[in-house]
């Protein structure tokens, strides 16, 4: 593979040094959260060490600098989704929060009592909830695209959901749990044919590949930094910028204003500024932009590369633990979630962690998923581009192990 060396990558990330529980640590829940790299974590502490002060506040060198920085990441971040504007970024603490902001603002203001709006099966709850909070509000009602047995959607049961009072199609761009890649260019291509706003959650996807949401032509866009090797805390809403500009803000205080008057007639900034009450994360911020330089100076594709052949040899090698039901299609990125005979996940996954092992255990935030498939619970082995060959082997080790210790 082109320019990759996984000794030099590892040793970009400190935490994959440690042992635990006596073991080296293997980490196979990035999808959950991924480690950060020595140049994000250096990058915080540089600004907190050398250029902290408030944004957009203040006319003093520290403050015009930490905004100028803070801004140069809404460029960055508009350059990795290939949006046309950097005025189409907003700021937020996650892919939930964007998702609420979308619900509180579009939703609250557009949807009336009748309304429809369509989500699917594999969504995560951050993608369902606030949905299902604003059509509370509204009266509207939530309809479900589902999943064929294989663990692709449906698409071909869209057209029968849609009708005259559809208004939106929230679709998650890769699913958290099964690694499906969804045809969100098609979905989105539909849905706009009927008119509807197009929200894709990116939160599993950005990372994998290279995403652009012009060629995907979606209104909203939506994912966390720290599943892109960034500091928690921060993420990106992507909007289209007619659509922000006609939107309300859903959060009052400072920065989002324009003129405030009492005891009324206090009018708003522009967006994506509208959107971004109070004091934002900027050392957050700061360390995604790092995050994304990292990124782009590995190449996405050959972290996609990477990712794939180690996906390949992870389902091959567990191809030989008995009893494994491995869920979702073949072709798939970043995760694989399966059960181990009749274990309980949080039986395997506690097993498997006293070997220094950590895979996520649960329902993983997708209930509904879970009940597709009938199973409480799910173990979930992510892999980022930093896994190596070796610690997928001592996952199907340990897996053998549970299975001759315990049984099928
Ligand atoms: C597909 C998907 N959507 C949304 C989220 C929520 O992201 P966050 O907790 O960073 O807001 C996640 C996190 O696991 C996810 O995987």
């Amino acid at each position: 593979m082109m320019n990759f060396n996984l000794e030099r990558i590892r040793a970009d990330f400190p935490i994959l040094k440690r042992e635990v529980n006596g073991h080296p640590l293997a980490y196979l829940d990035s999808a959950a959260s991924a480690q950060r790299p020595l140049a994000v974590i250096n990058a915080e502490s540089h600004f907190y060490q050398y250029g902290y002060a408030a944004v957009h506040r203040g006319i003093h060198s520290l403050s015009t600098q930490a905004t100028t920085d803070m801004e140069s990441v809404r460029l960055m971040a508009a350059r990795l989704l290939n949006a046309s504007l950097p005025e189409e970024i907003v700021f937020v603490k996650g892919t939930t929060e964007g998702i609420n902001l979308v619900a509180n603002s579009w939703g609250v203001s557009q949807l009336q009592a009748g309304d429809n709006l369509i989500v699917t099966e594999m969504e995560h709850h951050a993608n369902i909830v606030p949905w299902q909070m604003v059509a509370q509000r509204t009266g509207a009602e939530i309809r479900v695209l589902p999943l064929n047995e294989n663990g692709e959607l449906n698409s071909a049961a869209l057209a029968g959901l849609i009708d005259s009072r559809t208004r939106l199609l929230a679709v998650t761009h890769v699913s958290n749990v099964l690694g499906t890649v969804n045809p969100v260019k098609a979905l989105v291509a539909q849905a706009k044919a009927a008119g509807l706003v197009t929200l894709v959650d990116g939160a599993q996807a950005v990372m994998h590949g290279k995403v652009d949401v012009q060629d995907i032509d979606c209104d909203f866009y939506v994912f966390s930094s720290h599943k892109i090797y960034g500091p928690n805390g921060v993420g990106i809403l992507y909007g289209r910028k007619a659509l922000l500009d006609e939107m309300p803000p859903w959060e009052g205080g400072g920065s989002m204003i324009d003129q405030v008057s009492l005891p009324t007639g206090t009018t708003w900034n522009k967006a994506p500024w509208r959107f971004e009450a109070g004091t934002p994360n900027t050392g957050g911020i700061i360390g995604f932009g790092a995050a994304q330089r990292y990124v782009e100076e590995i190449g996405l594709e050959v972290i996609q590369q990477r990712e794939q052949a180690l996906m390949r040899y992870a389902l091959d090698k567990l191809a030989s633990v008995p009893d494994l039901v491995i869920y979702g299609p073949q072709d798939r990125v970043g995760v694989i979630a399966f059960n181990l005979g009749k274990h309980h996940a949080y039986d395997v996954g506690s097993f498997l962690d006293q070997y220094g092992i950590a895979i996520r255990t649960g329902h993983h935030c997708a209930m509904p998923l879970m009940r597709h498939y009938d199973v409480p619970a799910m173990c979930r082995a992510s892999f980022a581009f930093y896994n190596s060959e070796e610690e997928a082997d001592r996952l199907v080790a340990g897996l053998i192990r549970i299975h001759r210790l315990l049984g099928g």
